[in-house]
């Protein structure tokens, strides 16, 4: 048995135990995963200019400001990803359990395994944005967010960057599908059809995930509407109280509207590669997008997270707070809830250790005056 030090260790054991369809589904991203490697690779671009003889006796990873009220261990959280009961039996009830004793925020998938009430009931004031898509039947959404607000989500997290399914080579040529047994949790058994074809028990049957264009013909209630736009947050605010996020914001020119349009918080991602593949990495696109909100709302990131030190170098670029995807996917298939707050527990080591070797002893001291731009081999 590998023992686990890092975040690789978790990807390499959880994948021996996995089947192939469900690791491509984790892994995979849009076409030749150009984005899925650069997000992650983007973080050596920039290397750290370490403070000495600052006495780091004690350092403290908490992050500058309250997230809705509350102080967590360390600026980062657990990002939506769907179906966790793909990894383990208690699904997305682990993974709150593990954001609750670690202390760690959560967001939750529209396509979670899990409903929305159970996970909350779970994860309590950890478990904080519910993610949404808008369906092109917006009752369908409006009903998600209702039910979302009712039982106590701070905030609603709208995926922008998915008009359409990105191309995922493997998902098509593996027929994707969900084991017997595991179904979307917020939709009525059977209801369910969304970009990927969740909804086939009988994988003969199955046409796999299916071309957008197949999913618009059949126009299911669940497609994601691609007419989405910038006054479309309007109707969101209009229909919640909850704080409205947007997630997905890769430019200054995006960032610049989604403020105008009254968000209340802004999420740089290209969902972990899995879309529009060749975009450009999250970690730059970061700087842009931060001058561009000049502090008016939280500038959230994620997108290849895997050291302590890249939590610490995406902090020096202006971001409040990150987020991990696929490693939390790992954890869960390593060991359940004790697997997510072991990818939890070496994320906050590292990133106290990082702190302490770079000469900051609390959050609000990293800064850009500690990173400088990887100068190339001459
Ligand atoms: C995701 N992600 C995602 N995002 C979202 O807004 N809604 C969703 O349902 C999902 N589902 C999903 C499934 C799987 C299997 C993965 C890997 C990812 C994207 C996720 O929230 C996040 O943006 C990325 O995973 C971050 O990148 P890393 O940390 O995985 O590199």
């Amino acid at each position: 048995m590998t023992e686990i030090i890092n975040i690789d260790d978790l990807e390499r054991v959880s994948q021996l135990s996995i089947d192939k369809m469900t690791w491509d589904f984790w892994a995979g991203g849009a076409n030749d995963l150009q984005t899925v490697a650069e997000n992650k690779a983007a973080f050596s671009d920039y290397r750290i200019r370490p403070r000495y003889m600052r006495d780091v006796t004690a350092v403290d990873t908490k992050p500058k400001a309250e997230l809705f009220g509350k102080k967590f261990a360390i600026p980062c959280g657990l990002a939506p990803s769907s179906m966790h009961k793909l990894a383990h039996p208690d699904g997305e009830i682990a993974t709150a359990r593990a954001a609750k004793t670690k202390n760690w925020p959560m967001a939750i998938s529209s396509y979670s395994s899990m409903s929305l009430e159970e996970a909350k009931e779970a994860g309590r004031d950890n478990l904080l944005f519910f993610q949404l898509y808008v369906f092109k039947n917006r009752e369908t959404s409006a009903d998600l967010v209702r039910r979302a607000e009712r039982v106590g989500f701070k905030a609603v997290l709208l995926t922008i960057d998915s008009p359409y399914l990105g191309l995922r080579f493997s998902e098509r040529r593996n027929k994707f599908t969900l084991p017997r047994g595991i179904e979307p949790g917020n939709f009525a058994s059977g209801r369910y059809a969304g970009p990927v074809d969740f909804s086939v028990e009988d994988k003969s049957k199955s046409k796999g995930p299916g071309t957008n264009e197949d999913l618009l013909k059949e126009a299911k209630p669940n497609v994601i509407d691609p007419a989405l736009y910038w006054p479309d947050i309007e109707w969101l605010k209009s229909i919640t109280n909850m704080e409205v996020w947007v997630k997905g914001v890769m430019t200054a020119e995006d960032a610049a509207l989604a403020v105008e349009a009254g968000v209340d918080g802004i999420w740089v991602s290209n969902h972990g590669g899995r879309q529009l593949d060749g975009c450009l990495p999250t970690l730059h696109a970061l700087p842009e997008v931060v001058a561009a909100v000049r502090g008016k709302v939280p500038v959230h990131m994620d997108g290849g997270i895997r050291r302590g030190s890249d939590v610490f170098r995406a902090l020096a670029l202006g971001a409040d707070f990150v987020w991990i995807g696929r490693p939390v996917l790992w954890g869960l298939k390593y060991d359940g809830q004790q697997g997510v707050e072991l990818a939890e527990q070496i994320l906050e080591d590292e990133f106290k250790l990082a702190m302490a070797l770079s000469g900051t002893v609390s959050v609000g001291q990293i800064s850009k005056a500690h990173l400088t731009k990887k100068v190339a081999a001459t």
